[in-house]
């Protein structure tokens, strides 16, 4: 006991911290994601989302040349369309803006992970993430067109597909519809315990796929329930996911450490759009240091037990990382 015992020893210099550090953000776990819209030469900052943009395929390619030689192993990409219909047709366009993206970027740095996101609401005109039949989301109706949106960026080369719309029975479609369609290799990082959260508005704003009624309530996990991620996390696994995921983070550590302590297989937790504006508001008051705090988020969600960060801060956190 005290005086004998005095933890402060360890602490008093940088040296001795390092030594004895238990959790090390490294740039191998983040994950940028990146917006892509139609056209050519586009890019445009998001009101919603400082230092993001939206990004033609060609212009995506270049991004994705400076991530590569960030290190950062992989991005995810979200597609807004030309134009969207009731059943989100332009979610398996071979033409559309993600394929495009995919195509380019294998092209410019063939060694970077490639994930595309597999939803409907950036596609639908009312925004919902499945087809809607008296004004409730038709699950079953909607893992078809899922499939096939997962199939249709697996042709164009994505590494990794990503569904995130919390339909049930979605993984074990989507992988049976890789393998039917001669796509045995892509894996599934499965979005399982995802919540209904305040925390997508920037996002929403980015690709315009806020709901145009009622919310995503009835298919999005409510906040309060922690068991049920547990309940999510093995049914999809058992459907054939090779990576789950939580999300959002911040608000979330609690799950990603119990999910975590359940099983041993890749974690991943997404630091999502209201989490970085929340911290990009905040800077722009003069109020946080946005190095300090950026990366004490990170620290914090890996030390919760997340292996994969998917972040908008994945760009800096690599500089900070290696200065
Ligand atoms: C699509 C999707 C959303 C996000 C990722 N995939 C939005 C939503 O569910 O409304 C949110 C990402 C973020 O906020 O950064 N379903």
């Amino acid at each position: 006991m005290f005086p004998e015992l005095r933890l402060r020893r360890l602490r008093r210099t940088a040296t001795l911290r390092r030594m004895v550090r238990e959790t090390r953000l490294s740039v191998d776990n983040l994950v940028y994601p990146l917006f892509t819209v139609p056209g050519r030469r586009v890019k445009r900052e998001l009101a919603s989302m400082p230092d993001c943009y939206h990004l033609s395929a060609d212009m995506l390619a270049r991004e994705a040349e400076e991530v590569a030689k960030l290190g950062i192993p992989a991005v995810i990409l979200f597609g807004l369309p030309e134009s969207k219909d009731e059943i989100g047709s332009g979610a398996w366009d071979s033409k559309g803006p993600v394929p495009r993206a995919i195509r380019a970027i294998k092209k410019a740095a063939p060694e970077l992970v490639v994930m595309a996101d597999v939803c409907l609401c950036e596609y639908t005109s009312h925004g919902h993430c499945g087809v809607v039949r008296d004004r409730y989301v038709d699950n079953d109706a909607t893992l078809e067109l899922l499939s096939r949106a997962a199939v249709c960026y697996a042709e164009a080369g994505a590494d990794i597909v990503a569904p995130s719309d919390m339909m049930d029975g979605r993984v074990g479609a989507i992988r049976s519809a890789l393998d039917e369609k001669g796509f045995p290799m892509v894996a599934i990082l499965s979005y399982a315990a995802k919540y209904a959260s305040g925390f997508y508005a920037p996002f929403r704003e980015a690709v315009q796929s806020a709901p145009q009624f009622g919310d995503r309530r009835s298919y999005q996990m409510d906040a309060a329930n922690a068991e049920e991620a547990l309940r999510e996390v093995e049914l999809d696994l058992a459907e054939g996911a090779d990576i789950v995921m939580v999300k959002p983070a911040l608000a979330y550590l609690d799950i990603i450490r119990r999910v975590r302590e359940s099983f041993p297989g890749p974690l991943a937790a997404y630091s999502v759009s209201g989490e970085y504006a929340m911290i990009k508001a905040a800077v722009r008051q003069g109020c946080l240091d946005e190095k300090q705090v950026a990366l004490e988020v990170l620290t914090a969600i890996k030390r919760a037990g997340a292996d994969i960060i998917i972040t908008y801060y994945a760009k800096d956190a690599a500089r900070w990382l290696k200065a």
